[in-house]
């Protein structure tokens, strides 16, 4: 008997990746992985900006990696998209849901006609005088999402469900038994020009931010100090050593003074976090994503935020199946299939 399939579909700024899992005897098991370049601006700040090119794109991933269903959850991760821990008067669910688009209308930053509104209950606050959620609200504009959504039907494909970027990241960044108790962690997808953070406890989200900062970032500082191309910057930042000294060097000055500024930021998000949560450090932190590779990041970041940096391993949370791909294949896409693999596991 076949099992339950999704294919999760992450529509980068450098790329189009997809992935299909099939629940099998119970375990979730990764069918078929591909990933497409896209041409450079097709998407921007995470929107798609060139509907046209990105369905290109999807479609040729289809045909490669020879995905065997139409239908995609979708991942969505923009500036347009905003989430906050924010309380509800208790209700019944299906109350709460036609009544969000009221009692929100104030704390979106953006009229509530023209989002998406979600609310992801967390825990019940009850005290003598009140009975309340307390969760996150998701709001996301809905011209973003209808611009992405597009794309994929003219690919020929369809968008059964759209998924928050950042919760498909925490979904492969670790199992109950890996999270351990130790307090929350954050989960970092850095991309080429998104970073998603997302902190958790035991697996139940507790923050989101979405910066728009990534590997591109490094490669822009390249471009502009030395005065190369972007290909030739990009090869330089994955090798700086490919130059001669002392142009090496130089090199590798920009690109620490980069990830000096990235580290930053991603260390200004998670210490609000920890101011708003009663100053309880974060136990780790868990990386993917291709700008997560850049050289020295991880050790730049647990320095800076004096917390384990590990990277995740998104295919420990499946089994591989006959995808198609060598080992070495595999090992190379691996910190580039978070989204895709999550995105699919929240839905099988
Ligand atoms: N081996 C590597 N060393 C350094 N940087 C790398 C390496 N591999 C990829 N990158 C960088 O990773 C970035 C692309 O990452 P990724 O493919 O995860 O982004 P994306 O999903 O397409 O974009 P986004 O999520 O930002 O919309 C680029 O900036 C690229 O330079
Ligand atoms: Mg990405």
């Amino acid at each position: 008997m076949a099992g339950r399939t999704a294919i999760g579909l992450d529509i980068g700024t450098s790329s189009v990746r997809a992935a299909q899992v099939t629940v099998s005897k119970g375990s979730p098991v990764l069918e078929r992985f591909g990933q497409v370049a896209l041409p450079p601006g097709v998407v921007r700040d995470g929107e798609v900006v060139d509907a046209d090119a990105v369905a290109v794109a999807i479609r040729t991933l289809w045909v490669q990696a020879k995905f065997t269903k139409k239908d995609v959850v979708l991942g969505v991760s923009n500036q347009k998209v905003v989430v906050r821990l924010i309380d509800l008067p208790w209700m019944a669910e299906d109350d709460l849901r036609a009544s969000l688009k009221f009692q929100v209308a104030d704390l979106v930053p953006m009229p509530v006609e023209e989002a998406v509104l979600d609310f992801i209950p967390l825990e019940e606050v009850v005290s003598d005088s009140s009975r309340l959620y307390r969760g996150l609200l998701v709001a996301a504009s809905q011209d973003a999402v209808l611009d992405a959504i597009r794309a994929v039907q003219k690919a020929g494909l369809k968008v059964a469900t759209v998924d928050l970027t950042p919760f498909a990241v925490l979904r492969v960044a670790g199992s109950a038994d890996s999270f351990g108790t130790g307090g929350p962690e954050a989960v970092v997808d850095i991309g080429a020009k998104v970073t998603n953070i997302i902190v958790h406890e035991a697996g139940i989200p507790k923050f989101v931010r979405i910066l728009l900062l990534g590997g591109d970032d490094i490669t822009g500082a390249i471009v502009e100090k030395l005065g190369i191309s972007p290909v030739e910057a990009e090869a330089l930042k994955r090798n700086p050593a490919a130059l001669a000294e002392p142009s090496a060097a130089a090199a590798r000055k920009i690109v620490d003074q980069a990830l000096v500024e990235f580290v930053d930021e991603v260390r200004g998000s998670v210490d609000y976090f920890v101011a708003m949560s009663g100053g309880r450090p974060l136990s780790r932190f868990v990386l993917s994503g291709g700008g997560s590779l850049s050289d020295g990041l991880a050790q730049r970041l647990a320095t800076a935020v004096r917390t384990p940096v590990e990277y995740g391993r998104p295919f420990t949370q499946v089994q591989i199946g006959k995808t198609g791909l060598s080992p070495e294949q595999l090992q190379y896409v691996e910190p580039l299939s978070a989204v895709p693999v999550g995105l699919a596991m929240g839905a099988v």
